[in-house]
């Protein structure tokens, strides 16, 4: 069902903003568009939703709560999340770490990519983490030769899993074979000061026992290995509820993680989870104005190429709301719409359907909710992962002038 609400745009008197952590800071997004009208898209963070999701967390969850940062780096989600009470930070680049580092300097991070640059490695290792994982013998190679054969490092070995009931899986590009663990595992523990076993479920996993399953594996791994393990990073997975996608409350998944570790004997070892879209999905949004409508197709000013990445390659419904500048419709006449983005490229679409008001249209504004998590997070700077430099490969002649 969709929702509509207006909003006065300019010229009337713009609301000053107050602000938040340097935010310009409304009331109600109606406020929010009166104040900042023109030709680019906005996007929205609800701090009270990020805080309650961290409660969720950190009240609920059977061991340290990792925020996983590529999910939604905003320095100011960082920031609410910090005040809630979160203390740990799953990185996984260079950018990442910095913005870490400088945004909480009082942070924990754990480098928890399998594939990290010996660049990396050694930044990280210079400013304090300890914390790394690896899924092969290169990479556990290369930690331990950029940290000069370090005696204080918690080593985090990533299982390869089955894909489980993820609606995105993660399985097939990380993870360490049935067969590669036993090799990796007394190899590890003789290195680093501290021995993890880590995996993940798949992003926006619908079933809890899947949780349950991969503790049981790093069970049956461990013992068959004969090796102690000093920790268990359950990854994350937590999902959020999505139109025609319901999710189990998130206290069965604490539940289940919970008395896993128990019934596996692992209520010594030291529990991480790394939520990611659980922790600020529900806390942003992107709100996207109507620049031109063919019957049930609405061209937007942002698309695949920005916030909207997967609404478009993974065909993901988003929750929708209109805001415009004239009466709201009855939401009762919300009908199916199909997106474009702004671009010229045909695959910037998103199909949905999306449900609107049947006459939304040009100059209207659609709020695309629960993008706090990879929407804001994925537009064109994803896990700190781009480059700032283009060098041009020319002739000396062509150098000179
Ligand atoms: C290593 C790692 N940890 C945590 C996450 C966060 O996952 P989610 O957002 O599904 O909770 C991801 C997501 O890709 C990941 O790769």
């Amino acid at each position: 069902m969709s929702v509509t609400s207006s909003f006065s745009p300019v010229p009337r008197v713009t609301p000053s903003p107050t602000s938040w952590h340097s935010l310009p800071a409304y009331t109600s997004v109606p406020e929010a568009l009166a104040a900042h009208v023109n030709d680019d898209h906005l996007y929205v963070l609800y701090p009270e939703k990020i805080a309650q999701a961290a409660q969720t967390f950190l009240t609920g969850f059977p061991g340290s709560v990792l925020y996983a940062v590529k999910a939604n780096p905003h320095p100011v989600v960082l920031k609410t999340l910090w005040e809630e009470g979160v203390r740990h930070f799953d990185v996984a680049s260079m950018r990442e770490v910095e913005l870490v580092h400088t945004t909480l300097p009082q942070a924990k991070m754990f480098l928890m990519h399998p594939v990290k640059s010996r660049a990396l490695i050694a930044h990280a290792y210079a400013i304090g983490v300890r914390d790394f994982a690896f899924d092969c013998l290169d990479e556990l190679k290369k930690i331990v030769a950029v940290t000069n054969g370090a005696k204080d490092l918690h080593l985090h070995l990533r299982l390869a899993l089955n894909e489980g009931d993820a609606v995105m899986p993660l399985t097939g590009k990380f993870g360490a074979s049935h067969e590669a663990v036993f090799n990796l595992l007394p190899l590890a523990r003789d290195l680093g000061q501290k021995l993890g076993l880590c995996f993940h479920v798949g992003s926006q996993c619908l079933e809890a026992n899947n949780y349950a399953t991969a503790i049981h594996y790093a069970r049956q791994l461990v013992d068959e290995a004969g090796v102690k393990i000093d920790s268990i990073d359950v990854g994350g997975g937590f999902p959020v509820a999505y139109p025609d996608m319901p999710v189990p409350p998130m206290q069965t998944f604490f539940e289940v993680i919970a008395d896993s570790i128990k019934e596996n004997n692992f209520d010594t070892v030291e529990i991480f989870g790394e939520p990611g879209r659980a922790l600020c999905a529900e806390g942003g949004s992107t709100l996207a104005r109507i620049e031109l409508r063919k019957d049930k197709d609405l061209y937007l000013n942002d698309g695949v190429y920005g916030s909207l990445f997967d609404a478009g390659q993974c065909a993901w419904k988003f929750p929708v709301e209109l805001h415009r500048d004239r009466p709201p419709s009855p939401a009762a006449n919300s009908v199916p719409f199909r997106f474009f983005g702004p671009t010229c490229d045909s695959i910037d679409v998103m199909t949905g359907p999306f449900h609107l008001p049947e006459d939304a249209g040009e100059g209207d504004w659609v709020e695309v909710k629960h993008l706090g998590a990879y929407g804001q997070g994925l537009a064109g700077r994803f896990n700190g992962f781009h480059s700032e430099t283009t060098v041009a490969i020319t002739t000396p002649e062509r150098q000179e002038r």
